[in-house]
């Protein structure tokens, strides 16, 4: 049965979903949210898309079924929350949680497994690097026992942000600016080192 979709977040990585999200054949109306007025109007021009708020309040009014959030990651958590609540079900750009360590950070993911059981609502966290070539690749390497019987499996992989293709260094300028206005100047995602290192590396 096909559903309603509203995506949240038309920034650099949101709008690359656009095209998908609206071929997809399970989805049988789209909407478009952002509060940059700029990048909501090139999106739904661009895509042929009538249907757009200017904020996840306003869309979480609207009667659509499920959001996409493709917003900053230190917003995950609390949108998530406030579109369960909402009644939506959630797709959600990595991380689910940002900024939190620690009991916080499990207090966080608790409060969100336990609004997803309360609600019966779907929450999906977004890793897009499960659909790379590789990825798939191994998933069929180990399928077919080619690594043998597997116990432990960890895995990481690196951003070359100096590569002349590479803009996460641009992203994560933009981001230390989107977060000093919103968090302050003491939030990770505000601050040099790891703060800094994540951010260049994030997603
Ligand atoms: N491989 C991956 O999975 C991958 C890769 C890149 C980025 N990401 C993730 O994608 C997310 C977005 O990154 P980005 O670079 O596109 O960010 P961005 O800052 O360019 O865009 C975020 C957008 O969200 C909008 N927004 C925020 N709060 C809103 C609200 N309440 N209502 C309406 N609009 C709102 C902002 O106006 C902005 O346009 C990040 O969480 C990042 O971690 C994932």
């Amino acid at each position: 049965m096909a559903i309603s979709v509203g995506m949240v977040g038309l920034g650099q990585f949101g709008r690359a979903f656009v095209h998908s999200f609206k071929r997809h054949p399970d989805v049988a109306r789209l909407a478009l949210c952002d509060m940059h007025p700029q990048r909501l109007a090139d999106m739904a021009r661009e895509h042929g898309i009538h249907e757009c708020y200017s904020s996840l309040d306003d869309i979480c009014r609207s009667d659509i079924q499920a959001l996409v959030l493709i917003t900053q990651p230190w917003l995950h958590y609390r949108q998530v929350m406030q579109a369960l609540e909402a009644g939506k079900h959630v797709y959600s750009a990595v991380p689910t949680v940002y900024g939190a360590e620690g009991d916080a950070l499990l207090e966080q993911c608790d409060r969100l497994v336990e609004a997803v059981t309360r609600t019966g609502l779907t929450y999906m966290l977004g890793e897009t690097t499960f659909f790379r070539r590789e990825t798939i690749y191994c998933r069929q390497k180990v399928r077919e026992g080619a690594f043998g019987q597997l116990t432990y499996g960890e895995c990481e992989y690196w951003h070359d942000i100096d590569l002349p293709v590479s803009n996460l260094r641009e992203v994560a300028r933009a981001r230390r600016l989107s977060c000093q206005r919103s968090k302050g100047p003491h939030h990770p995602a505000s601050a040099g080192g790891k703060g800094k290192r994540m951010e260049a590396c994030a997603g």
